[in-house]
């Protein structure tokens, strides 16, 4: 009986899935998901209803596969569960898929996600180091690459990517996303999405991915994880928003609501953020889902005394599925019978819910083709592992290079090789690193031996991460004698950026200063490698060390990626995504700032500045060398006043002036200089990365539309206004050459 009702439901609705990204179906295909949605909710109870808006975690993570909680597994035969998280591989996805299809009464099938954030089983270099190539194309084909390596363990949807704007390098989850800028984190936002997604959700190589974590999270006041946010509307619209709206109209097929309470209303119960924006205004056709237990968290909050007014609250802002929390599942039937929500807002939330179903083809195939014997073909298949180089070569950003010690000559007679980083497998691939496992790592001792020959390296540890222990110093110090070159790989372990990982001193910690202070003594060639997952203040070393290079947590490939740079066989490229602060007062810290009445100058009294500290940090934000240099030359803008429609037309030429080829990311920012409110000194509007051999010149150009010129104005209208614009064009934020323009 119960076969034949899903068969009927079935055949009314046709079984293929739908050929198109989530947010922008054709009406028609729209019209037809719909139809086949709605065929399947008009078979179910309230019950079953409510079922589908939870979600609930597996612990099957990490360790491997082992028994749910028998609730659980009734739960889902209860039709109580629409989506599980947690759950690993392709054997043990099918295990809990066949429960529900099989034996739950409509057998309606799960959704598995997980946190896929740089790689299912090849791990890419972290998403602020992936950032940190500015290269979309690079991005979308490693988040590509996770898609389809977790889709064939089993996995439907990744929560990812994180485009949380994040201006304070305290928060540890910085690491997670694309750094300070909007325009930078918009681009990569969509990269991502597009890489997880493709164009149908019923390809083998594509899962549905999640906007997270809607919105302001990386606000966090102080820096300190899950604390409070307090965002101007100006603010809210042109920093922390925009890639949110980038993600929801590139057809991300799921939102998640974040912890934090945002100007006093907690994200997962903003019924402004998420009814009004996310669903009315941006029309988003797909699902929100709460973070997890975030619901229930909002009595911690103080906004609500219990469960039932948590729910109420999520409910009725627009979350459609709550993680980990059983609020909705205890408290949904109350609030309908109170009339605090309706049958029809049930209703619409499910509707998100089987819409994705059907687009990822669950209802024609529960088990998506994952099979054990095709998730053991395709995990770190080799063109997975050369990708995973390739992005950990592109996210390195050469800090300093005084001497030209950098690159190595390949013929080096011995390298003394230190610190906690050159031999730590696990920190290689850091936190989140998905079903990653330490074997496969190759770090860079161990690149660095296949090499050279392993009697050419000199390792010695010197010191750990974190501890105070100095014994191995003189070790450390008696290799660094002996050698020609030394390297120094020393930051942070994998796992002290992430979640919950704030940090209130972010200089390199533990005894790491004193050990690179001891051997940059020895006044021979030295190369700084740091890892870690948030910008340092490195302003006590960078004065005594010669060369430094950011590796930030680079993945699978950390080793081999590391000895293409060193040894000069790929020309570093990156450009830091965020600003590296000069002192731990100037946080928050960024390129984007307003004026002020005062603009600061370090010797003025009476100007915003700090007696102690200058105004500019280390390095900011678009900086990075190369083994070559550029030239930027002749900037022509082809009108003086544009009218508002009408697209202006830059050019630059931008030439390599060094000896060897090199791939340059040539910067476009703008300031308006007068605005009905104040507009920052410089945004971002444009870049393009172009590789020129040795002498070459190129005429770049970019084009400014009137949406980049548009800001949210006095009147809280989205909008330009007429007046003096300034383009500046550089290899850097700092470093740029300028022409204005006005806009009529
Ligand atoms: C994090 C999310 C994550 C979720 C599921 C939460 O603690 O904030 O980013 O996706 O857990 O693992």
């Amino acid at each position: 009986m119960k076969k034949i009702i899903l068969l009927a439901a079935l055949g009314i609705l046709g079984l293929a899935a739908c050929k198109t990204t989530v947010n922008k179906a054709p009406e028609n295909v729209e019209k037809n998901l719909m139809k086949r949605a709605d065929s399947v909710l008009a078979l179910m109870s309230l019950d079953e209803k409510i079922g589908q808006l939870n979600q609930f975690s597996g612990d099957g993570e990490l360790t491997g596969p082992v028994a749910l909680r028998p609730d659980l597994l009734q739960s889902i035969r209860d039709g109580k569960v629409g989506s599980m998280l947690n759950i690993n591989g392709a054997e043990y996805t099918r295990k809990i898929q066949k429960i529900a299809v099989e034996e739950s009464r409509l057998k309606i099938p799960l959704i598995f996600g997980y946190d896929v954030i740089h790689g299912y089983k090849t791990i890419f270099p972290i998403p602020l180091g992936e950032s940190a190539s500015w290269d979309p194309e690079a991005v979308e084909k490693a988040a590509h690459i996770a898609a389809t390596e977790a889709a064939s363990a089993g996995q439907h949807w990744t929560f990812a990517p994180m485009v949380d704007i994040a201006r304070d390098p305290r928060w540890g989850r910085i690491m997670e996303g694309s750094g300070e800028d909007p325009y930078l984190g918009s681009q990569l936002a969509v990269a991502r999405i597009k890489g997880f997604q493709g164009t149908s959700l019923s390809d083998k190589t594509t899962i549905l991915a999640c906007a997270k974590h809607y919105a302001g999270y990386g606000n966090a006041q102080a820096g300190r994880d899950y604390y409070t946010t307090d965002i101007s509307e100006n603010s809210l619209r042109e920093v922390y928003l925009p890639p949110f709206k980038a993600a929801a109209e590139a057809g991300v097929a799921t939102f998640m609501s974040a912890f934090n309470d945002l100007n006093g209303i907690p994200a997962t119960g903003n019924k402004d953020l998420i009814h009004d924006i996310l669903k009315t205004e941006w029309a988003y056709k797909g699902m929100v889902v709460s973070d997890w237990g975030s619901i229930s968290e909002m009595i911690a909050h103080g906004i609500a005394t219990n469960k039932y007014e948590a729910g109420d609250l999520a409910f009725n802002a627009g979350v459609d599925m709550d993680m980990e929390g059983t609020v909705y599942l205890t408290e949904m039937k109350n609030l309908l019978k109170d009339d605090k929500i309706t049958t029809a807002q049930i209703d619409e939330s499910v509707r998100r819910i089987l819409r994705l179903k059907f687009m990822l083809g669950l209802f024609d195939d529960p088990y998506r083709y994952s099979n054990p014997d095709y998730e053991k073909q395709t995990l770190l298949k080799p063109g997975f592992i050369d990708a995973a180089r390739d992005a950990a070569r592109k996210s390195f950003v050469l800090l300093k290079n005084d001497n030209q010690y950098l690159p190595l000559n390949p013929s080096v007679k011995s390298i003394a090789l230190i610190g906690p980083a050159s031999d730590a497998a696990a920190d290689m691939i850091g936190n989140w690193s998905g079903r990653g496992e330490v074997k496969d790592v190759i770090t860079l001792k161990s690149a660095l031996e296949t090499r050279l020959g392993a009697g050419k390296v000199l390792y010695a540890r010197g010191a750990g991460f974190n501890d105070g222990d100095k014994a191995g110093f003189a070790e450390a110090i008696a290799a660094a004698r002996r050698a020609e070159v030394i390297i120094a790989a020393c930051g942070e372990a994998g796992m002290m950026s992430g979640e919950s990982m704030s940090r209130a001193d972010i200089s390199i910690p533990g005894v790491q200063e004193d050990l690179i202070m001891e051997l940059a003594k020895l006044g021979k060639p030295m190369i700084l490698v740091l890892f870690n997952g948030r910008p340092l203040i490195l302003t006590k070393i960078i004065g005594s060390v010669p060369a430094v290079l950011e590796a930030w947590i680079p993945g699978t490939m950390a080793g081999p990626a590391l000895c293409d740079i060193l040894f000069g066989e790929y020309n570093p490229s990156g450009k830091l995504p965020v600003t590296f602060p000069y002192a731990l007062g100037q946080i928050p810290i960024f390129y984007n700032h307003k004026n002020s009445g005062r603009p600061g100058s370090q010797d003025k009294k009476f100007t915003s500045r700090y007696l102690d500290v200058p105004n500019d940090p280390l390095f900011p934000f678009g900086f990075g060398l190369s083994y070559t240099q550029f030239a930027y030359n002749n900037l022509n803008l082809n009108e003086s006043s544009i009218i508002d429609d009408k697209p202006l037309e830059v050019r630059v030429d931008v030439k390599n002036t060094g000896t060897v080829a090199g791939t340059e990311t040539v910067q476009l920012y703008i300031r308006d200089l007068v605005g009905s409110v104040t507009r920052p000194v410089k945004e971002l509007k444009g870049f393009k990365k172009v590789l020129l051999k040795a002498g070459e010149v190129q005429t770049i150009s970019f084009t400014v539309t009137k949406e980049d010129l548009s800001f949210y104005n006095s009147r809280n209208v989205w909008g330009t206004e007429p007046g003096k614009f300034t383009i500046f064009v550089g290899t850097n934020s700092q470093n740029t050459i300028e022409a204005g323009f006005e806009l009529k």
